[in-house]
Order: C-alpha cells, then sequence, then structure tokens
C-alpha cells in the first residue's frame, strides 16, 4: 500500500552503485542481480479463471460456465437505459459497483487522509491482487497493479536487457503502442525488429514461429485480441513455440482487449509478462492496468527502474527487491482507481468469465452476420476464432462522420485510426463495433438500423 509500513517483507538485496548508471552499467548489475538472486518459485495455478464465482478461493475445482444473467448486468449498468454503448474496446461502462467503490474511497480519503485511508484497505488491496490473479490463472505474487498497460509494457522493456542487435519478433496485429517504442529501439540501440508472417487467416502462425526462432531472438511480443481486427491470437500455441525456442527469449502477451472478455490462463499461455488494460472489457476505471510477470522474469530480473515502493534504499550502497512483482509498480497511484480495478475483477467472477465470453461473443457475430448483408459495408474481421471486436468499412461514408451521426442518437461506436496499424489498415481509418455482455439485442438492431443509413 502507499505507506512504508505496509511493505511486503523484501528478501534480496544486491548492491548498486548510487551514480547515474548508464545502459551498459545497467546490464552489468543486471547480471549481478542475476547471479545473487535464489529462483522465486510459484506454485502452478490451481484453477481456470473463467470457472470461479467465489472471491479468493484459489482452491476451488473449476465449476461448469454458467449461464448469462443479463437482467443483472443491465440493471447493474445505469447508464444502458439512455445509451447504447459500442464502445467497450476503447472504455467500457463500469458497472455502478466500481463506480461506488472509487467513490467510497476518495470520500474515505477527504475524511481521514490518503495515506491513512490507504492503510484501512490494505487487506482488501491485497485481496484484490488475489482477485485479478484468479482471473488470469495466476499467483498473487505475480500481480502487479499499473497505471495502464502501457505503462506495463514501459517498465517491461526498460528491465528485460537489450543489446545491439537482439532480435525482436512481434505479431502482425500489434498494438501502434507496442511498436512504437520497438521501432525507438531499433534507432536508439540498434535492434532488430521483426514482424512475424501471417498465418492464412491473419493470426500468428505457430509453425512460422517455431521456424523464425531457430535464429537467435530476445523477444517475443504477441496480441492475444488486436483492437483493429476481430482476430484472436493462439497465445498458448505462441507460447509452447517460444519455449521450445533454445535462446529462450522473453514472451509478452498483450492483453488489454482480451481481459474481462475472454477466458485467460497464464500457466498454459506460459508468459514472462502478460499486460492489460483495466478500463476495456474488464469494465475497470480509466487509468488501471495490471502486468502479471511470470516465474522466470521474477527470479531473474530486477524492474527497472525502481522506485521506492519496489525496491528499498536499505544501507548506504545498498538496494533491495520486493521480491514479488510488486517491484514494478510505483508508489504513487490512485488508491480508488486500484480498487475500482480490483471491484471489476470481483464483478467479472461474479457474473462468469466463461458466460461473458460467450455472450459477448454471440453479439459481435450477429453484428457481424447482418452488417455482411449490408451494400455498401466490407468486414476487416480476419481469424478462425474471433473476439467482440468487429471492424468494417462503409466504401461511402468515412467512419468518422459515421460516429458523429451515430452519437447524436446516443450509440456509442469509434473511429481505429490507420495509424493504430498502418501494416493491416493502410492509410484509411475503419469504424469498430465492440460490444459487450450487457448489451441486449435491441441495442444491436438499433445500431444496425442506423448504419443502414449509410448503405445505398
Ligand atoms: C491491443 C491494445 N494494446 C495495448 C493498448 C494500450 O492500453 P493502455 O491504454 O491501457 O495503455 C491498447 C489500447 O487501446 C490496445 O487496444
Amino acid at each position: 500500500m502507499s505507506s512504508d509500513t505496509m511493505r511486503p517483507a523484501i528478501v534480496r538485496s544486491y548492491a548498486a552503485t548510487p551514480k547515474l548508471l548508464s545502459r551498459h552499467d545497467r546490464r552489468m548489475s543486471n547480471e549481478f542481480t542475476l547471479s545473487c538472486v535464489a529462483l522465486f518459485i510459484m506454485s502452478p495455478p490451481l484453477f481456470a479463471a473463467d470457472q470461479s464465482g467465489q472471491r479468493f478461493d484459489s482452491t476451488a475445482f473449476p465449476q461448469p460456465p454458467r449461464s448469462l444473467d443479463r437482467h443483472r448486468l443491465r440493471a447493474d449498468t445505469p447508464a444502458v437505459g439512455h445509451l447504447v454503448h459500442l464502445n467497450n474496446a476503447g472504455a467500457s461502462l463500469p458497472p455502478q459497483q466500481v463506480t461506488e467503490r472509487v467513490i467510497a474511497h476518495l470520500r474515505l480519503e477527504e475524511q481521514i487522509g490518503g495515506y491513512e485511508a490507504a492503510e484501512r484497505v490494505a487487506e482488501e488491496w491485497e485481496n484484490g491482487r488475489k482477485s485479478l490473479a484468479q482471473l488470469i490463472g495466476g499467483q498473487s505474487e505475480g500481480i502487479a497493479i499499473m497505471e495502464s498497460s502501457t505503462a506495463a509494457l514501459h517498465k517491461v522493456l526498460s528491465t528485460v536487457p537489450l543489446h545491439s542487435g537482439d532480435r525482436i519478433l512481434v505479431a502482425g496485429a500489434e498494438y501502434a503502442g507496442t511498436v512504437l517504442p520497438l521501432l525507438q529501439l531499433t534507432r536508439r540501440m540498434g535492434v532488430q525488429l521483426d514482424f512475424l508472417p501471417d498465418g492464412p487467416d491473419g493470426t500468428v502462425d505457430a509453425d512460422e514461429l517455431s521456424r523464425q526462432l531457430r535464429t537467435p531472438t530476445r523477444m517475443v511480443f504477441a496480441v492475444h485480441a488486436p483492437s483493429h481486427n476481430g482476430l484472436i491470437n493462439d497465445v498458448i500455441a505462441i507460447g509452447a513455440a517460444t519455449r521450445a525456442a533454445q535462446h529462450q527469449p522473453w514472451y509478452v502477451v498483450d492483453a488489454c482487449q482480451s481481459l474481462g472478455q475472454l477466458p485467460i490462463d497464464v500457466s498454459q499461455i506460459d508468459c514472462d509478462f502478460l499486460l492489460a488494460s483495466g478500463r476495456k472489457y474488464l469494465r475497470g476505471p480509466r487509468g488501471t492496468g495490471v502486468l502479471c510477470v511470470g516465474p522466470r522474469a521474477l527470479a531473474e530480473l530486477d524492474a527497472f527502474p525502481l522506485d521506492v515502493r519496489g525496491g528499498t534504499w536499505a544501507r548506504a550502497r545498498d538496494v533491495e527487491i520486493d521480491p514479488t512483482a510488486v517491484r514494478f509498480e510505483n508508489y504513487e497511484r490512485s488508491v480508488a482507481a486500484g480498487l475500482g480495478l480490483m471491484a471489476a475483477a470481483d464483478y467479472a467472477h461474479q457474473i462468469g468469465i466463461g458466460a461473458i465470453a460467450g455472450a459477448v461473443a454471440r453479439n459481435a457475430e450477429y453484428l457481424r452476420s447482418h452488417l455482411g448483408g449490408l451494400a455498401d459495408w466490407r468486414l476487416l474481421d480476419r481469424g478462425k476464432r474471433r473476439s467482440g471486436i468487429v471492424v468494417v468499412r462503409s466504401t461511402a461514408t468515412p467512419p468518422g462522420e459515421i460516429v458523429s451521426s451515430l452519437r447524436r442518437e446516443r450509440v456509442n461506436l469509434h473511429v481505429v485510426p490507420a495509424t493504430s496499424n498502418p501494416r493491416e489498415l493502410g492509410d484509411q481509418p475503419a469504424l469498430r463495433i465492440s460490444p459487450h455482455a450487457f448489451n441486449n439485442q435491441a441495442d444491436l438492431d438499433r445500431a444496425l438500423d442506423l448504419l443502414a443509413n449509410f448503405s445505398s
């Protein structure tokens, strides 16, 4: 929590020079850490994340997926009374339990002070970390609460030791926010960035990845569900190919659009890092994200740069590092937003990820099947398995005009800029419709009726 007294026990320490470290010095210091740090062994996760309606019961046996309680979902989402929100890949509508948890904590801060309020919710905070871990099949020791997925990515990139000439492989459907810093690294330090050739359906072909990984590779990035295309990458098969590679690349999964939408099990994905946003399908507040750190990364990497939450200036020249993924966190954060994120994880457990995934997929397929029948519209989605993200183009009307027009009718859609992934979108933006489980058929029909006005 945001109090020094709340810090979990620190078990590792290594000497660091207090002067500003160059990247080379830092690498040396990382290598020294490597030799000093004992293996941190995490026990395997005990259950798949989509099954539990129970909070914090990591020993629960898998339950069959529940049917969706859409009545409850809509009752908990007051805006559905006046709004058709189909921009859940941008930011979803939080359930009222989430908003209330955020406001209640802000009120507590107002009444007793921010540090004091954080101490009071310390136990809830750690329980919330467990709830998030359960949602992705991980252990709470591996969970860092972040401000966004991009903040998590940046911490990963500054932590993994990279050298000139190191090769980094990314999926073709990668998000611009991931590719941008990697492109910078090609210029700043001479790493080599290669895009994986797409399989026939636009997803990463694991066999091709295995072939690519015969060449030494430092990192592999795979986006689970891209935001500019409805495909779903098989991150488990990508993980298996990456693990089998001789050179042991670090494997990073972008689960921004899949957290809260699809079952995720990091024990099967076998990634070193999984990054996700809180505000999208999980329905948490803005300004929240999750980083899940795997056992190898916890054992071998120190998290750079540390702040006073993740590390301690113990003696004059000693750095002690938190043994858990907390080392990746920042001391200053919105505790209220973090509690809202955890309330969103609890809510997803209560509704059931299996039930949510089924409803989102049905809603998206309903939209696809009807849009496919409209003149002047072209579906851009690829992939054998598809997510809740429906991306289309009208040959007649620019997406910005369509979004503005529907917003006036209280229907929220989104323009995906071409810069989201110019390799796949070219230089033209597209229209994104991203339903959630709380959307009912009336919502979808309302949007389809309005979109039909843009057909000839
Ligand atoms: C696929 C994907 N990855 C990463 C991000 C970045 O997430 P955040 O805004 O939480 O940093 C987004 C945001 O839209 C995204 O769609």
